[in-house]
């Protein structure tokens, strides 16, 4: 608290300690513990609002020498997209710090503009970036690589087969704004390509990703201009069907929603 830069804030929880130091007095000095609901107001009184616990401090990933070797997508594309990704970590990071030390205090929080808010939306944005890239790096790479066994067997439950999944895959990309995913819906006990227009757009929650196909222009402009649909079928060919198979049985160890599959 000493080394707020905010006066208002530090005299606001200095304020908060106060008045639960005084109550806790007054209940001691009255005759022993407080009870039950003077407990539970002086829980609610001691916060110090800008002490809490920060995020784990993330470190890149580096880029596997087999997604450098993508054929269709230059060295040189990945590594000026790898620039974008440490972004995303360094951004995730300083975010994280940043909420970890501002004022959870109600009356500064707002819908409209608060630190809090725009400190959130924030993190949202930069650590869906980590993830979203972290996801793409590593499934490429595989060039005539294909899906097999259980992998398969679920693809051809959720889309009637790889080439069926590959045309939404890419109808998908081609009008998708910035992701595609492919990922398992526990809720719904298949796979699905998800769209999304940013980092941190259209989310569905109890899903999976287990492919990530990025179709910002950065991921391809060098190589193919405008020409997206050549850049997705050259993702599609050199996808590590190999790396998607080991994220989907890890998620059906922990889930457990894929024994019927077994
Ligand atoms: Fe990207």
């Amino acid at each position: 608290m000493e080394n707020s830069e905010n006066p208002r804030e530090t005299d606001l929880e200095r304020r908060a300690f106060l008045q639960t130091a005084a109550l806790a007095a007054g209940a001691v000095a009255a005759g022993g513990a407080l009870s039950g609901a003077e407990a539970q107001v002086s829980q609610i009184t001691i916060i110090d609002y800008k002490a809490f616990p920060r995020l784990p401090l993330l470190a890149e990933k580096p880029l596997k020498p087999s997604t450098l070797a993508t054929e269709g997508i230059s060295r040189k594309t990945h590594e000026e997209h790898f620039k974008l990704y440490q972004g995303y970590v360094r951004k995730t990071n300083e975010i994280s710090a940043l909420l970890s030390a501002v004022t959870r205090d109600p009356a500064r929080a707002n819908q409209i503009y608060s630190e809090i808010r725009e400190l959130k939306v924030e993190l949202s944005f930069a650590l869906g970036g980590v993830k979203n890239h972290e996801l793409y790096f590593d499934i490429l790479g595989g060039l005539g690589t294909q899906p097999q066994g259980r992998l398969l067997d679920e693809i051809n439950r959720s889309f009637g087969g790889p080439v069926a999944w590959a045309a939404d895959m890419k109808a998908t990309g081609l009008a998708a704004r910035g992701w595609v995913w492919t990922a398992y819906d526990y809720d719904l006990k298949r796979l699905v390509n998800y769209i999304g227009d940013s980092q941190n757009t259209y989310p569905i929650w109890n899903a999976t990703p287990i492919i990530g196909l990025d179709v910002n222009e950065h991921a391809y402009y060098l190589d193919y201009g405008t020409r997206r649909g050549d850049y997705i079928d050259a993702f599609l060919r050199n996808l590590n069907w190999n790396a998607v198979a080991t994220r989907f049985s890890q998620l059906g160890a922990a889930a457990g929603n894929l024994v019927t599959l077994a």
